[in-house]
C-alpha cells in the first residue's frame, strides 16, 4: 500500500509540474525546453500530464525496484559475511568471494552459485535467514522459463514474514520415500517419516483447509511411493477425491459397501504382513527388503469428513449399509490399533473431534494430530491439551502440528489446487500394486466379501500370497 502511495505522489507531482513551470515561464526559455520536446508528439496539454505521470510511474517503479534489489543485495552480502559462506577457490591465499545477488524481486533472488551448490546452501538456511534477517524458506538451482536447470545459478526463496501463508505444492521439494512434508515453519519444511508418524488426525473449522491437506498428502503419497495403495474415504459424494479415481493405486470409496470390502481386504492384508514381520525377525514392515532390496510399500487410508462414517446412519437405511457401517467402524479400529507396525496409515480429517465425530477409539491412536482454526475450546482441548487452536490467525492453510514425541509447531499447509493434481500425477503409472488389482477386481466383481450371506462379519485369514 506505502508503495502505490509514493507512486500516486510522484505521479502527481511530475504531472503538475510541467504545467505550473510553463504557466510561470511561458514566455522564458523553459516553455521552448517543454514544449520544444513535447509539442511536436502531444498537442495538448492533457496529453503532456499522461506523459508525464507515465513517466513518474516508470521512474517510480523502477527506483523501487532498485533500491529494492540494493536492500537484498546488502543484506545477503552481510549474511555470507557473517556465516563465512564464500565461492571456493584452489589458490588459498586468493581473496575469497561472495556468491553475488544478480536479481531480486518480491519472494526471490538468484545468486552466481560459482563453485557452490544449492544444497550446500540449503543445510545452512537457518543460519543465514538469522544473519539477513529474512526468512529464507527454500535454496534451489535457477531454472530457466521452461523448466530446465541454468548451471552456475541459484535460486533462494525469501519472505520478510515469519511464515508464508501460501506455498504451493508444486513448488516444493520432493520428500525421500517413506516421508511426508506436512507443511512449511520457521525452520522450513516440516517431513515426517512414516514410521514416527503412524496415523494422522486433522480437524479444523469448515474453510480452515482439512480438504487442500489431504489433497496435498494424497499427492505425496502417490508421487513418492508410486506403488502404495491409497484408500480414499469421502462419503460426501466423492467429491473430494474424485480427482485420483483412475490414477495410481487410489481406491476411491464413497458408500459404506465398497468402504466395507476394501477395508476388509486390508485388514487381510495385515495379517499377511504381520506374519511377514514375525518371520522376518524386524521390528517394522519397512526394515524387510526383498531379494532385489525391493521395500514393501505403505498403505495410506485417507478420510475426508469423517463423522459422516461414525454418526449413526438412519435406521432407515437398508440392513446391508447398516451392517457395512459397522464393519468399517470396526475395521478402522482394529487397522488403527493393530496396524502401526505393518505400514497402514490412516489420516483423517473432521471438522469437529468430539466422540460423535470420530470414535474415541480411533481419535486415541492418530498420535499426530493437525489442528486448524477451531472455535470451540473443548476441542482444542481435546485434540491438543491446550486452547492454542482459537489463537491461530485466520489464514487458510495455517494449522498447529502435534506429535507424541513432543513437536508443537505452527505450519502453513502446502498448497495444491484440484488442476494441478492432474499435472502432478501424470508420470505415476496406474495399476501398479498388486493388492490395488486385487481389490479393484474384486469391486469391479461387485463381489461383497466383506459381508457374508447373513449379514455377519467374516473373519480374516492369512493368504499365502507374498507382499
Ligand atoms: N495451504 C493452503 N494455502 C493457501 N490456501 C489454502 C490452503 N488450504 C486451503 N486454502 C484455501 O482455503 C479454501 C478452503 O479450504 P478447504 O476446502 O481445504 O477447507 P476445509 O477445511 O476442507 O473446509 P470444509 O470443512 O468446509 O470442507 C481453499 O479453497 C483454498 O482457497
Ligand atoms: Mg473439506
Amino acid at each position: 500500500m506505502t508503495t502505490v502511495f509514493w507512486i500516486m505522489l510522484g505521479g502527481l507531482l511530475f504531472s503538475y509540474a510541467p504545467v505550473l513551470l510553463t504557466f510561470i515561464f511561458e514566455k522564458s526559455q523553459w516553455t521552448i525546453w517543454w514544449y520544444g520536446i513535447l509539442l511536436p508528439v502531444f498537442e495538448h496539454w492533457l496529453l503532456n500530464i499522461l506523459l508525464f505521470m507515465f513517466v513518474s510511474i516508470f521512474l517510480n517503479v523502477f527506483t523501487i525496484q532498485a533500491l529494492s534489489f540494493k536492500r537484498i543485495a546488502e543484506r545477503w552480502k552481510t549474511a555470507c559475511i557473517r556465516c563465512n559462506l564464500r565461492v571456493p577457490s584452489l589458490d588459498e591465499n586468493a581473496p575469497k568471494e561472495i556468491p553475488q545477488v544478480i536479481y531480486s524481486d518480491k519472494d526471490r533472488f538468484r545468486i552466481i552459485a560459482k563453485g557452490l551448490t544449492a544444497a550446500y546452501i540449503d543445510s545452512r538456511r537457518a543460519e543465514l535467514s538469522n544473519a539477513c534477517g529474512l526468512f529464507i524458506w527454500s535454496v534451489r538451482p535457477a531454472k530457466t522459463d521452461n523448466g530446465q536447470v541454468r548451471p552456475g545459478y541459484i535460486d533462494v526463496f525469501y519472505t520478510k514474514e515469519d511464515i508464508l501463508s501460501s506455498v504451493q505444492l508444486s513448488k516444493t521439494r520432493k520428500p525421500n520415500w517413506g516421508e511426508l512434508t506436512f507443511g512449511i515453519g520457521i525452520k522450513g519444511y516440516h517431513t515426517i517419516k512414516l514410521t514416527d508418524m503412524i496415523h494422522t488426525g486433522i480437524a479444523g473449522l469448515p474453510g480452515s483447509g482439512k480438504s487442500v491437506q489431504l489433497r496435498s498428502l494424497i499427492v505425496q503419497a502417490m508421487c513418492v511411493h508410486p506403488k502404495a495403495v491409497c484408500i480414499g474415504l469421502d462419503f460426501k459424494s466423492g467429491s473430494e477425491f474424485h480427482i485420483f479415481k483412475g490414477r495410481g493405486n487410489f481406491i476411491l470409496c464413497d458408500n459404506f459397501e465398497n468402504a466395507a470390502l476394501v477395508l476388509n481386504e486390508i485388514y487381510q492384508e495385515y495379517f499377511r504382513r504381520a506374519e511377514l514381520v514375525k518371520r522376518n525377525e524386524v521390528e517394522n514392515v519397512y526394515q524387510i527388503r526383498g531379494p532385489n532390496g525391493e521395500r514393501v510399500n505403505p498403505i495410506f487410508i485417507f478420510g475426508d469428513e469423517m463423522a459422516e462414517v461414525f454418526y449413526p446412519i438412519s435406521k432407515l437405511e437398508s440392513k446391508e449399509t447398516i451392517d457395512a457401517q459397522k464393519l468399517v467402524i470396526d475395521r478402522l479400529s482394529k487397522l488403527a490399533r493393530l496396524a502401526r507396525f505393518v505400514g497402514v496409515h490412516l489420516i483423517l480429517a473432521t471438522q469437529r473431534p468430539d466422540a460423535k465425530a470420530i470414535d474415541p477409539q480411533v481419535r486415541s491412536m492418530l498420535k499426530t494430530r493437525i489442528a486448524f482454526k477451531l472455535s470451540q475450546k473443548e476441542d482444542s482441548i481435546l485434540w491438543l491439551n491446550r486452547a492454542a487452536a482459537l489463537e491461530l490467525p485466520d489464514i487458510p492453510g495455517r494449522f498447529l502440528l502435534a506429535t507424541d514425541n513432543g513437536v508443537f509447531e505452527q505450519l502453513q499447509g502446502l498448497f495444491v489446487s484440484k488442476q494441478e493434481v492432474k499435472q502432478m500425477l501424470q508420470h505415476v503409472i496406474p495399476g501398479s500394486s498388486q493388492l490395488y488389482r486385487r481389490i479393484m477386481g474384486q469391486l469391479q466383481a461387485g463381489e461383497n466379501s466383506a459381508l457374508s450371506a447373513d449379514g455377519k462379519m467374516s473373519e480374516p485369514g492369512l493368504p499365502g500370497e507374498r507382499i
